[in-house]
């Protein structure tokens, strides 16, 4: 994975003159092009002042995941643990939200504003085991160039 190249798309994207929706969308179609074990790429924001999340932008099959309360699923987790949550083997996983049984592996990165969890971004790839640091810090990255833009 040509990380280097892809996060200079990624500013790419954010430097434009659109709106924050058509960046969000990009950034997701710009991962799940570039990188071939990014099966489904979305942003999840909190809702408002309710403890749940919601979808925003996504790349890959419609889900019916659109809502997420905090504390189910990986989503729901990391919306309370404020830490990245890679999960290398969905099928280990009790607290788990099935997207397809297509998907074997996840990696949901939080996003801060002034040092709140606001929302997140969240990776299903079709391969188990695939994650790694390279991934991290890729998406943590972009988490950050995305709370500027926010
Ligand atoms: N698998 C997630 C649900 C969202 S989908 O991956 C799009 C979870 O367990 O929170």
């Amino acid at each position: 994975m040509e990380v280097e190249s892809i996060k200079s798309k990624i500013e790419n994207i954010i430097s434009l003159e659109t709106s924050l929706k058509e960046k969000l969308q990009g950034i997701c179609d710009v991962l799940e092009t570039e990188i071939s074990h990014y099966d489904w790429v979305g942003f999840y924001f909190k809702n408002g002042d309710k403890n749940e999340l919601k979808l925003a932008q996504y790349t890959g099959e419609e889900t019916e995941h659109t809502i997420i309360p905090f504390g189910k699923g990986i989503c729901g987790q990391v919306a309370l643990s404020n830490k990245n949550f890679v999960v290398q083997d969905v099928s280990e996983q009790e607290n788990y939200i099935s997207c397809g049984w297509k998907v074997k592996s996840e990696i949901v990165v939080p996003i801060f504003v002034n040092e709140k969890n606001i929302g997140q971004i969240d990776i299903d790839s079709h391969t188990a085991n695939i994650f790694n640091s390279d991934d991290e810090e890729l998406l943590e990255f972009i988490c950050r160039k995305v709370a500027e833009i926010l």
